[in-house]
């Protein structure tokens, strides 16, 4: 199983992520941090406790809180696309009066991203005699750009870092900027100036991936295929489980469709960072020199993807090199069975 930390910012399509961190059977999780951007980190920090709860995570995967703000920008959230705690509309998970949650709060209280990042990979890697950790950030680079600054030793044990963010000519939050680059740019760019591996999966794929009102029924009724005949009345969710994620994407569906026009249903964004994980061959992509736009009043936040290496840049992954890996395509009908193959396993417990 290939090792896993996941650091987030639950979040809709977050908390998807953390399904199939959780129940994807090549994944080992090590840990899950979690940092501001959808919405506060106090709440996404409990989200993330909430969600490895309610899918069943073994108790001894904590939640390691990080980053409440960007490295030099002003907070941000997210309360149109996700509501005012990042999980709006979400039904059937445990409230954080409930006792195992105040436990798993009890002991995230001294955890630190940073550190727990650190941890898992010199535990896991173990001076090149272990594993490398695939590095997933599904939310703001904070803690990323943090980790990597604090501790450069441990870079050559990571074996590649995947992130959903950026857009090529393309955003969500501005024409060309998308929400997790926008929120923190610097610490986008300190990222993209690491030397090592990097895959960003970018709007262009993640636009593809829409879970639609045929999945939708499907996820309802887990014997059928494809979609059921479609009603306006979903059917009764077969687990509590199915439930929760039904309420979870209806609410997703509509900040989708009000904000941003999208019909036939929302984006799975982040989740596709654990797919790429568990089968890079539904992704096509290709390497580029990526650079964040810091400076300007209508570009800050861009990914620029310099697609001719006008540049010229070099083979390394760092400063000088053509740094990233660029998504440019998914299987989306595989992607999908990945989710409900993940559904199905965190059904079954
Ligand atoms: C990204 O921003 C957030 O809304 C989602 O969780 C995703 O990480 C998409 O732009
Ligand atoms: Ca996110």
């Amino acid at each position: 199983r290939k090792p896993v930390w996941l650091d987030c910012d639950p979040g809709h399509d977050d908390a998807i992520a953390i399904l199939l961190a959780v129940h994807l059977p090549d994944i080992q999780l090590l840990g899950v941090s979690t940092v501001h951007g959808n919405t506060t980190a106090e709440c996404t920090k409990l989200n993330a406790i909430r969600l490895l709860h309610a899918f069943g995570a073994p108790g001894e995967i904590d939640v390691y809180p990080g980053a409440i703000r960007p490295l030099i920008r002003i907070p941000r959230a997210d309360p149109e696309i996700h509501g005012i705690d990042g999980l709006g509309g979400v039904q059937g998970l445990p409230t954080p009066l409930d006792e195992a949650i105040q436990g798993r709060l009890a002991r995230s209280k001294y955890l630190k991203a940073v550190e727990g990042i650190a941890r898992a990979v010199r535990e896991t890697w173990n001076e090149g005699a272990g594993e490398k950790v695939h590095l997933i950030a599904t939310g703001p680079l904070t803690n990323i750009a943090l980790f990597l600054s604090v501790y450069p030793e441990l870079l050559p044990g990571i074996e590649q870092i995947y992130f959903m963010g950026g857009g090529v000519g393309v955003g969500n939050r501005s024409a060309v900027a998308e929400f997790n680059i926008l929120c923190d740019p610097e610490a986008a760019q300190i990222v993209l100036d690491a030397p090592i591996p990097k895959i960003m999966i970018p709007l262009n794929v993640t636009h593809t991936a829409i879970f639609t009102r045929g999945l939708h029924d499907r996820l309802l009724s887990p014997f059928s295929f494809g979609s059921v005949a479609s009603s306006d009345v979903l059917p009764p969710a077969e687990s509590p489980l199915r439930h929760t994620l039904s309420t979870l994407l209806s609410f997703f569906a509509e900040t989708y469709k009000s904000t941003f026009g999208f019909h036939s249903g929302p984006p799975l964004h982040d989740v596709l960072t654990l797919a790429f994980v568990s089968r890079p061959d539904l992704f096509t992509y290709t390497r580029y020199r990526v650079d964040v736009e810091l400076g300007s009043l209508h570009t800050v936040g861009e990914t620029v993807v310099d697609a001719w290496n006008y540049r010229k840049m070099d083979d390394s992954w760092g400063p000088t090199g053509k740094n990233c890996l660029v998504a440019e395509s998914v299987n989306v009908p595989e992607f999908f069975e990945l989710f409900f193959e993940a559904v199905h396993n965190c059904d079954k417990i």
